[in-house]
C-alpha cells in the first residue's frame, strides 16, 4: 500500500460544511447580497408576454420612461453583439416571438426594483397570439420535435422478442420538477475601473455564463470576468439557465456606466426558467421462462420546453440509463424531444438518468406480478454479471458490487421479516396497506461529451506556510469547497486551518466546465491534488536537502516537515516554505485533470463515456389510507457506494438530500400548466410555494437509515473516492414502488398496478382504487 491510499491528513475525516456555521447564522453571502454594497445600483425588472406563443407586434418604452426612477428600458436593439442567450443559437435574449407564456420580451431597469416592476407594467406591448402546444401529448401527435433523434441500438429486438416466453407492451408518462432552490437565479454586473465587466452570478457554469455574455456585449472573453462565490442550491437549474440574467445585467451595465442588479423573485423563476424534462415512454419487453429480460424495445419522447438547452445530452442520459441495474441481451431505444410553448426543460438532479431509470423500474414493477415473481426478486434475477457490458458497449466494471450491496441491504433492513409483517399487517387490515420495496441504482460518472471531463486548479502557497486553492468548480452547498480544502491540506501535508478557498472565478481558472454531472470533486480535485503535487515535489527537493536525507524519506503530516520515521528531527511547513523562497523555488502551480480512457460517440450511441458506476440501493416502507390515498414513509433503508469516503458528513447529507428530492419529485411535485383553451393557456399554475407542494421535515422517513457502503475504493479516482451528488436521487425510486405494493394489497395480488407519475395521494387513491375494482369485478359471478 502507498502513501496515496492511505493519505494521513483531512481527507476522510467527517467535517461540517466549510460554510455551515455561515449558512445558518447569514455570514454567507451569496450574489444578491453584495449589491448593498453599490450606492448607484440599478435593478432589472423582465417584462413577461401574457401569451404561450404570440408575434410581438410592438413594443413602445415610452411610457415606462415616464414611470419616476426608471433610467433604461433593454430591447433587442440595444444589443452589440448577438442577441442569443444559449449555446444553440435558439433562444433569443430579446425575442420578436413569444415561446411560452412568461417569456421575458424586455427588460427594464430603474432606481429601485419597485420603480422597475411599475416601469415593467408600463412597456406597451402588442402581440399577435400563436396557437400553442402545451402537452406532451399534444405535441406528439403534432410531430412538434426539435434537435437530434438518437437511438441506442443492440443486438435485434426482434430477435429478442422470438426468444422470449412473455412479450408485454406499455406506455408511462412522468412529470418533471422544479428545482426549487432556496436562492433564485441572480446576477450583479458592473463595469470596473479598467473597464472590463465584472459578473457575480449564481452559476454552476461561471466559464460559459462568460463566453455567453460576451458574445451578447461583442466583446473578447478576455474582457468579461464571471465570479461565482457560493450558490444557494443549483441542482442543475443553473447549468445554463444563468446565463441571460447575467448577459442581461451585463449589458445593462455596460450602456448606463452603472452597476446593474438583477434577481428573479420566486415566481418570476418559476415562470421563466427552466424544470425537470417530463417523458413519455412507449415500451415492448421480452421476458424468458425465468423472468430474465430478453428485448427492449422502447420509445422516449421529453418535452423540451420552447428551446433546447441541455435537452439532447439530458436524452442522451436518459437512453444511457434505460438499463438501469440490469442486463438487456437485445436493445432499440429511440429518443425525441417535443418541442412546447412552455419554459425551456433543462438539467435537474441526474440529467434524464432518472427518467430513463424509472421506465424501467415502472415497468419491472408493474410485470412481476404478471410474470409470478415478487419484484425484489424480478430485479435480483436480472442484474448484471461481472464481465457484461451496457447497451452502449461499456464493460459494467464492479458489477458483482449490486448483489452485494443488495444483500447487505437486504439483511441491514430486515427486509423478509418485514416482508412478512407487512403481509401479516395488510391481512389484517382492510382499509390502510403497507408496501416493502427495494430498488437498485446504477449510475455513470462523467458527462457524456467528453471534452467537459477536464479541470483546473491554480494553487498559491505564501512565504508563510498558508494556502489559497482556486478551483473551476462552485460551490452550491453540495460541500464541493469542503472536499476541495480536504484535498489541498491532504495533498500538501497541512492542517485544514493553513488552507483557505478563493471564490470561483474566469479569470483565476480559465476554460472550466460546469459544475455537474456529479463529477465537481473528481474533476477538480484531481486537478487541485496535481497543483499540490507539483509544489510538493519542488518542497520535498528543498527539504531532503535542509534535513539531510534522500527526497524519498520525506514526510509532510500535519503541518510539519520530518524524515521518516524521525517525527521530532523536523522542521515546519511554514519554515520550510520560507527557505524554498529564499531558494528561489515557485511556490504556486497551476493543476489540471483529464478523465483517462473515456470515448463516446455520439451519432452511433456508443462507447466508454464513464469513468465508472456508482452503486446502490434502497429499501422503503409505506402506509397508505384506502380511503383518501395518504401516505407516509415509515422506514427507508438506503446504502450507497462512494468509494472511499473524501468527506462522510457531506457524502450522507448528499445520499440523505438526493433521496428526499426524488421523494419530492416522485410522490409530491406536481407541475401544472393551463392547458385550457382559454386566455391563460400555457400559464404555470403552480407558481409558488402555496402551490407547489415540496418535501420538507414532515416528509422525512420516519425511520431513517443511511449507510456508505464499506471497503469500495476507486481506483484512478482522486483518494479513492466516488462521485455523490446525483445518484442518489434516484433511491427514492423504492418509495414508488412501495407505493405500488400497497396499492397492490386493496386488489388481488396476481395484477399489475399502473401509478402515475408523480404519485400524489391523488394517483395513489385511483391506483388503489383500480386495484379494488378489479378484485371486485372478478368476485362477481
Ligand atoms: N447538493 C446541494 N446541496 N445543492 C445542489 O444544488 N446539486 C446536485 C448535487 N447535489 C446540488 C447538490 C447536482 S445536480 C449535481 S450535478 C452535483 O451536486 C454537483 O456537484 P458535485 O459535482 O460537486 O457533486
Ligand atoms: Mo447536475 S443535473 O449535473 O447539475
Amino acid at each position: 500500500m502507498t502513501a496515496e491510499q492511505f493519505p494521513s491528513g483531512p481527507v476522510g475525516t467527517p467535517m461540517p460544511h466549510e460554510s455551515a456555521a455561515g449558512h445558518v447564522t447569514g455570514h454567507a453571502l451569496y450574489t444578491d447580497d453584495l449589491g448593498v454594497r453599490w450606492q448607484n445600483l440599478l435593478h432589472a425588472w423582465p417584462v413577461q408576454a401574457p401569451h404561450a406563443h404570440a408575434r410581438v407586434l410592438s413594443l413602445d418604452p415610452a411610457p415606462a420612461l415616464a414611470v419616476p426612477g426608471v433610467v433604461r428600458v433593454l430591447t433587442a436593439a440595444d444589443v452589440p453583439g448577438v442577441n442569443d442567450a444559449g449555446v444553440k443559437g435558439d433562444e433569443p435574449l430579446f425575442p420578436d416571438t413569444v415561446m411560452y407564456h412568461g417569456h421575458a420580451v424586455c427588460w427594464v431597469l430603474a432606481e429601485s426594483e419597485e420603480a422597475a416592476r411599475l416601469g415593467a407594467a408600463a412597456v406597451a406591448v402588442t402581440y399577435e397570439p400563436l396557437p400553442a402546444i402545451i402537452t406532451l401529448a399534444e405535441a406528439i401527435a403534432a410531430e412538434a420535435f426539435q434537435g437530434a433523434q438518437s437511438t441506442l441500438r443492440r443486438g435485434d429486438v426482434t430477435v429478442g422478442f422470438a426468444q422470449a416466453a412473455h412479450v408485454f407492451e406499455g406506455e408511462f408518462e412522468m412529470g418533471g420538477q422544479e428545482h426549487f432552490y432556496l436562492e433564485t437565479n441572480a446576477a450583479l454586473a458592473h463595469i470596473d475601473e479598467s473597464g472590463q465587466v465584472f459578473i457575480q452570478a449564481s452559476t454552476q457554469h461561471p466559464s460559459e455564463t462568460q463566453d455567453i455574455t460576451a458574445h451578447v456585449l461583442g466583446l473578447p472573453a478576455h474582457a468579461v470576468t464571471v465570479q461565482c462565490l457560493r450558490m444557494g442550491g443549483g441542482f442543475g437549474g443553473k447549468e445554463m439557465q444563468p446565463h441571460g440574467y447575467a448577459a442581461i445585467a451585463a449589458l445593462g451595465a455596460t450602456l448606463t456606466g452603472r452597476p446593474v442588479r438583477l434577481r428573479l423573485n420566486r415566481t418570476q423563476d418559476l415562470t421563466l426558467t427552466g424544470k425537470r424534462h417530463p417523458f413519455h415512454a412507449r415500451w415492448t419487453a421480452g421476458f424468458d421462462a425465468d423472468g430474465r429480460f430478453t428485448a427492449l424495445q422502447v420509445t422516449l419522447t421529453s418535452d423540451g420546453g420552447w428551446s433546447l438547452d441541455l435537452s439532447e445530452p439530458v436524452m442522451a442520459r436518459a437512453l444511457c440509463h434505460l438499463d438501469n441495474a440490469y442486463s438487456i441481451p437485445h436493445v432499440e431505444a429511440h429518443g425525441r424531444i417535443a418541442q412546447t410553448n412552455k419554459t425551456s426543460q433543462t438539467a435537474f438532479r441526474g440529467f434524464g438518468g432518472p427518467q430513463g431509470m424509472l421506465v424501467t423500474e415502472d415497468l419491472l414493477g408493474r410485470v412481476a406480478p404478471l410474470l409470478g415473481l415478487d419484484p425484489q426478486e424480478l430485479r435480483a434475477r436480472n442484474f448484471y454479471q461481472p464481465g457484461e457490458s451496457t447497451p452502449y458497449g461499456q464493460p459494467v466494471r464492479h458489477a458483482e458490487r449490486l448483489p452485494d450491496l443488495w444483500a447487505q441491504l437486504l439483511h441491514r433492513s430486515d427486509f423478509h421479516a418485514r416482508r412478512a409483517e407487512v403481509a401479516a399487517f395488510n391481512a389484517a387490515h382492510p382499509h390502510t396497506k403497507r408496501g416493502l420495496a427495494v430498488t437498485p441504482v446504477k449510475f455513470g460518472i462523467s458527462f457524456n461529451f467528453t471534452a467537459y471531463n477536464q479541470a483546473g486548479a491554480l494553487v498559491h502557497v505564501y512565504k508563510d506556510g498558508s494556502v489559497l486553492v482556486n478551483h473551476g468548480g462552485t460551490e452550491m452547498g453540495q460541500g464541493l469547497h469542503t472536499k476541495m480544502l480536504q484535498v489541498a491540506a491532504t495533498a500538501l501535508g497541512v492542517p485544514l486551518s493553513s488552507v483557505r478557498l478563493a471564490p470561483t472565478r474566469t479569470d483565476k481558472v480559465p476554460n472550466t466546465s460546469a459544475t455537474a454531472a456529479s463529477s465537481g470533486a473528481d474533476l477538480n480535485g484531481g486537478a487541485v491534488k496535481d497543483a499540490c503535487d507539483q509544489i510538493r515535489a519542488r518542497l520535498v527537493e528543498v527539504a531532503a536537502g535542509t534535513l539531510g536525507v534522500h527526497p524519498d524519506d520525506v514526510r509532510f503530516e500535519a503541518g510539519q516537515v520530518f524524515p521518516l520515521g524521525h517525527p521530532e528531527r523536523g522542521l515546519t511547513f511554514a519554515q520550510l516554505v520560507h527557505d524554498a523562497y529564499h531558494r528561489r523555488t515557485p511556490l504556486w502551480a497551476a493543476g489540471f485533470y483529464r478523465t483517462p480512457g473515456l470515448h463516446w460517440d455520439r451519432a452511433a450511441m456508443q462507447g466508454e463515456p464513464f469513468k465508472y458506476f456508482s452503486y446502490g440501493a434502497s429499501v422503503s416502507e409505506v402506509e397508505v389510507d384506502g380511503f383518501t390515498g395518504a401516505y407516509r414513509v415509515r422506514r427507508a433503508d438506503l446504502l450507497h457506494d462512494v468509494g472511499d469516503s473524501l468527506s462522510p458528513l457531506i457524502d450522507l447529507g448528499q445520499v440523505e438530500g438526493g433521496y428526499l428530492q426524488g421523494v419530492g419529485w416522485l410522490t409530491l411535485e406536481d407541475l401544472r400548466w393551463d392547458e385550457s383553451q382559454g386566455p391563460g393557456r400555457g400559464r404555470l399554475l403552480t407558481n409558488s410555494a402555496s402551490t407547489y407542494k415540496l418535501p420538507s421535515f414532515s416528509e422525512l422517513p420516519e425511520v431513517f437509515h443511511v449507510t456508505l457502503l464499506e471497503r469500495a475504493t476507486e481506483a484512478g479516482v482522486v483518494y479513492g473516492s466516488k462521485a455523490v451528488g446525483e445518484p442518489p436521487l434516484m433511491l427514492a425510486i423504492s418509495v414508488r414502488e412501495a407505493l405500488r405494493g400497497a396499492c397492490a394489497a386493496f386488489g388481488s395480488p396476481q395484477h399489475p398496478t399502473l401509478l402515475a407519475s408523480p404519485a400524489t395521494p391523488e394517483a395513489v387513491y385511483w391506483a388503489l382504487n383500480r386495484a379494488r375494482q378489479t378484485t371486485l369485478e372478478e368476485a362477481q359471478p
